[in-house]
């Protein structure tokens, strides 16, 4: 029988301070820099979720909606909100904090899917996903809309290659 698994166990929190290393000439943070650290966030709630090797097979919906100053402490949150067969969707929400006043606002979010893999490289099933609250079930409603909007592109794209 499969492992069931509660989207709050999944949760994920990283903090990091903005060192001059990770940003531009304006002294804001790289874009690239905060994917990477979204990567990262998003997979150790996917490995917390199948506790085994993931890789990740897309990231979309990604907005930076504030930029990030040099000094600022960033908090990176994730969680899965919907799994498939072999795949499952997490969501990550960058925020800034002022540390002087405690209070955050929200910088960037995205969405990132990552597939489930057996020691072989090819994937496998993943645990059930059991969504407990209200906020659980509207993230899954949400990352099957998405996940429906992943596929079509997926479609076309091939058929375009193989055109
Ligand atoms: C991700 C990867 C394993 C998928 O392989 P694949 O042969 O396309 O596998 P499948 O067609 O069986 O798809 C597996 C699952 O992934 C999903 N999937 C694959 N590509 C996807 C995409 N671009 N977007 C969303 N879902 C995707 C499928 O819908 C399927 O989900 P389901 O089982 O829950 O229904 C393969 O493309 C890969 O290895 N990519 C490189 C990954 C990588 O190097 N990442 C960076 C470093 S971690």
């Amino acid at each position: 029988m499969s492992r069931v698994v509660h989207p709050e166990h999944t949760r994920t929190e990283m903090t990091w301070i903005v060192m001059p290393g990770h940003c531009n000439a304006l002294g804001t943070a790289f874009g690239g820099q905060i994917m990477a650290w979204i990567d990262v966030c998003a997979a150790i709630s996917a490995k917390r979720f199948t506790q085994g090797s993931v890789v990740t097979a897309s990231m979309d919906s990604l907005v930076f909606e504030a930029p990030v100053h040099k000094g600022d402490v960033v908090v990176l949150q994730s969680m899965v909100n919907w799994a498939g067969r072999t795949s499952i969707e997490v969501g990550v929400r960058v925020e800034a904090e002022d540390t002087d006043t405690g209070t955050r606002r929200t910088t960037a979010r995205a969405y990132l899917t990552f597939v489930h893999l057996d020691a072989s490289g090819k994937p496998q099933p993943v645990p059930e996903l059991r969504p407990r609250t209200d906020d659980d079930r509207r993230r899954a409603a949400g990352a099957e809309a998405r996940r429906e909007q992943r596929l079509d592109l997926r479609r076309v794209l091939k058929s375009k290659r193989g055109a």
